[in-house]
């Protein structure tokens, strides 16, 4: 086992009924809060796409908590970092797509000039709880005719079952 994402689960804080009675929050700021593990953090996760993810040329990261990864990334490993916002908040031309949320549904975008097809991407977020996210951001990646290589999160919540939503291989570094 990695050292670094041991360090990383030590300070991932847990906060029931938040936000709501019955959830288990899964805060990741405490590892932001110490360079040390955040740096151990960031480090693992390019190495893991150096080895899984050959040939990336595309980071993109999910609003809002995949931007606090996702450049550092891009920037370590010398490629572009793409934002997918919530709808409304990117300029020019989009690609829009609209997915489930526990209740209800919400839309996000992808600038169209940002990816181009055939590019090779990598999608990143902190965390996957019921999937609809990281599967509405593929569904991006397709209309983008982007090759998607993997979906990279930090945290997975199992029971969940997001996972089961992607038709791309997803990696966690911590399951619960
Ligand atoms: C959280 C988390 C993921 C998403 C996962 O973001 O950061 O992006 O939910 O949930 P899902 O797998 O059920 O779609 P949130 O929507 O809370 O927004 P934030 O990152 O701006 O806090
Ligand atoms: N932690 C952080 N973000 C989340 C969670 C969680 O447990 N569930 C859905 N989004």
């Amino acid at each position: 086992e990695d050292r670094r994402i041991t360090r990383v689960k030590e300070l991932i804080k847990d906060y029931p009924d938040f936000p709501k009675p019955g959830i288990l929050f899964r805060d990741i700021f405490p590892v932001l809060q110490d360079a040390k593990a955040f740096r151990g953090l960031v480090d693992a996760m390019v190495d893991f796409i150096k080895a899984n993810c050959d040939g990336v040329e595309v980071i993109i990261g999910l609003d809002s908590r995949g931007f606090l990864f996702g450049p550092m990334i891009a920037e370590a490993l010398g490629i572009s970092f793409v934002p997918i916002r919530k709808a409304g908040k990117l300029p020019g031309e989009t690609y829009k797509v609209e997915y489930t949320l526990e209740y209800g549904t919400d839309k996000c975008e992808m600038q169209k000039e940002s990816v181009k097809p055939g590019q090779k991407i990598v999608i990143l977020d902190d965390l996957l709880a019921t999937g609809g996210t990281m599967k509405a951001a593929c569904d991006l990646a397709d209309v983008a005719q982007a090759t998607v290589l993997c979906c990279v999160v930090v945290i997975e919540l199992t029971d969940l079952q997001g996972r089961k939503r992607l038709k791309y291989p997803c990696h966690a570094f911590i399951q619960y």
